[in-house]
C-alpha cells in the first residue's frame, strides 16, 4: 500500500476509488493486518462494513498477476448471518464503493455475484476480482460455501454467527488462485462485529483465552462512540457544550471515536436519547448497567438468595413470575462438558437457552436493584456488611 507525503498517511490510494481512513486509525491497521483470521469489534456507525468491503479490492490489487496473462486473480466470499440483512445492509455498502456502472454489473441470480474485471493495459497488470455473496440462512448457499475454492473471505457481523462458520471457512480460503497462477499472495478471513455478550465467543478468544504462535487470530478494538462524564468534569452548560443527560447519566461523544466525520451530525447523541426514550414510552425505566461481566451479575443474583432479612429470606420470587422460577430453579445453569477419559467439567458461561435471556435479565435487576452498591460499599467500607432494608413483599411488580 504506498503513501505519499502529500496525502494523509492514512489514505489509500487505488485505481478508481479514493479510499481515506484517517478518521479510523483502528480500521487502518485492521486492513493492514496480515494475520490469517482478523476480526474488528466497534459500535454502530464506526466505519467497520466500509474498511472490510474496502479491504476485498486492496487485497485483489496486491494479489501477484498471473505469470500466464499479467492478470491478478482472486475470488472472496461475503458471508452474513441472513438473506435480508445480506441485501439491505451489506450488498448495500459494497455498491456504494464499487457501483455497477464503474465495475461491471452484479448477477442477482443465487449465489449474488460480482465479477470485478479491468484488462491488463500499458503495462498495468489486469484485475479479475470476484466476489461472492451468502447468506447462511439459505441452505443452497451454505453447501455453496463448504465447496468454494477462494483466495479469502470476509464475514460481516460476525457475532451472529455460530465459530464453527468460520472454523469451516478456513479450510476454504488459500486455494484461488491455483499455483498455475502464482497462488494466493495472502490468504485468510476478516471478521467485523458490533460488541457482544461477555460469553461469546468472540468475546473468549479476544479477551481470555489469546491465541498465539504463527496462525493466531488478531483482533482489534475501537474505542466506543459515547463515554460517560462524571458531574465533577462537567462543563457549565453541559446541554449547550455537547453534553446529554439520559438514564440518570451525563455522556459525550468519545473524542476517540472513529469516522464521526462521515456520519450524520449528531448520530451517537441522537442514539443515546432515542434507545432509552424509546423503552420510556413503551413505560420501562431503563438505565445503563454497572456492569456487564458475567461474574459480577452472577454475585449480584446469588447475594440476596444467601441473606436472611428478620428471619424472612433475602430474595422471594411472586408465583406469577413463572418463567423466572422455572430459571433460578435451573434452568439458567452452566454446561456440562466432557472433557476425555470421563471427566466432565462446567463452561464458566451459562448454557444459552430458553432460561438464559431470562436469568441474565434477573442478575441485571439485581445489579441496578442495588446489588451492585451493596457490593461495592461493603468494599469501601472494610468488608463490612451495610445495614439491612426490608421491602413490603406485597406489590405488583408489573404494576
Ligand atoms: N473511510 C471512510 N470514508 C468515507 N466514508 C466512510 C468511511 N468509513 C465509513 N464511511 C461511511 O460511514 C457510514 C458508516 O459506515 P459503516 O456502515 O461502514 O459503519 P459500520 O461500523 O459497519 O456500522 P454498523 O455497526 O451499523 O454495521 C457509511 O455511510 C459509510 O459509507
Ligand atoms: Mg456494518
Amino acid at each position: 500500500m504506498s503513501r505519499t507525503k502529500e496525502m494523509s498517511d492514512k489514505t489509500v490510494p487505488m485505481a478508481g476509488l479514493n479510499l481515506d481512513f484517517s478518521e479510523s486509525p483502528v480500521i487502518y491497521d485492521f486492513i493492514q493486518s496480515k494475520n490469517f483470521v482478523q476480526g474488528i469489534m466497534g459500535p454502530v456507525g464506526s466505519g467497520k462494513s466500509y474498511g472490510c468491503a474496502a479491504k476485498i479490492f486492496i487485497k485483489a490489487v496486491q494479489q501477484k498477476p498471473s505469470p500466464i496473462d499479467n492478470v491478478r486473480y482472486s475470488r472472496w466470499a461475503i458471508v452474513r448471518n441472513s438473506y435480508p440483512m445480506l441485501k439491505t445492509t451489506t450488498i448495500k455498502t459494497w455498491l456504494d464503493l464499487f457501483p455497477e456502472g464503474t465495475f461491471g454489473p452484479m448477477l442477482w441470480t443465487p449465489p449474488i455475484t460480482h465479477h470485478i474485471r479491468l484488462p491488463a493495459r500499458e503495462g498495468a497488470a489486469g484485475i479479475d476480482c470476484e466476489v461472492i455473496f451468502l447468506a447462511l440462512d439459505q441452505p443452497k448457499d451454505v453447501r455453496k460455501l463448504l465447496s468454494l475454492e477462494l483466495t479469502g473471505a470476509w464475514v460481516n457481523e460476525a457475532r451472529e454467527l455460530p465459530k464453527a462458520v468460520i472454523d469451516g471457512l478456513t479450510h476454504r480460503v488459500g486455494r484461488y488462485p491455483t499455483k498455475r497462477d502464482g497462488g494466493a499472495t495472502w490468504h485468510g478471513i476478516w471478521m467485523d462485529t458490533n460488541p457482544m455478550d461477555d460469553d461469546h465467543w468472540w468475546h473468549r478468544m479476544a479477551e481470555k483465552e489469546k491465541m498465539t504462535g504463527a496462525y493466531a487470530w488478531k483482533f482489534f478494538k475501537q474505542p466506543g462512540g459515547v463515554v460517560p462524564v462524571d458531574v465533577e468534569n462537567l462543563p457549565d452548560m453541559p446541554e449547550a457544550n455537547d453534553h446529554i443527560f439520559a438514564s440518570g447519566k451525563w455522556w459525550k461523544v468519545n473524542p476517540k471515536a472513529e469516522n464521526i466525520h462521515n456520519l450524520p451530525p449528531g448520530y451517537y447523541q441522537q442514539m443515546l436519547l432515542g434507545t432509552f426514550d424509546y423503552l420510556k414510552t413503551l413505560g420501562l425505566r431503563a438505565q445503563p448497567t454497572a456492569s456487564n461481566d458475567f461474574k459480577v451479575r452472577r454475585e449480584a443474583s446469588a447475594a440476596p438468595m444467601q441473606r436472611l432479612i428478620t428471619g424472612k429470606p433475602g430474595l422471594i420470587v411472586n408465583r406469577d413470575c413463572k418463567l423466572l422460577r422455572k430459571a433460578l430453579a435451573g434452568g439458567y445453569h452452566f454446561k456440562r462438558v466432557a472433557v476425555g477419559a470421563g471427566q466432565e467439567r462446567f463452561r464458566d458461561a451459562p448454557n444459552k437457552n430458553e432460561h438464559s435471556h431470562i436469568g441474565d435479565s434477573f442478575g441485571y435487576l439485581m445489579l441496578g436493584g442495588g446489588e451492585y452498591n451493596r457490593m461495592t460499599r461493603t468494599h469501601q467500607l472494610g468488608g463490612r456488611p451495610m445495614g439491612q432494608s426490608s421491602a413490603s413483599t406485597d406489590f405488583d411488580v408489573f404494576a
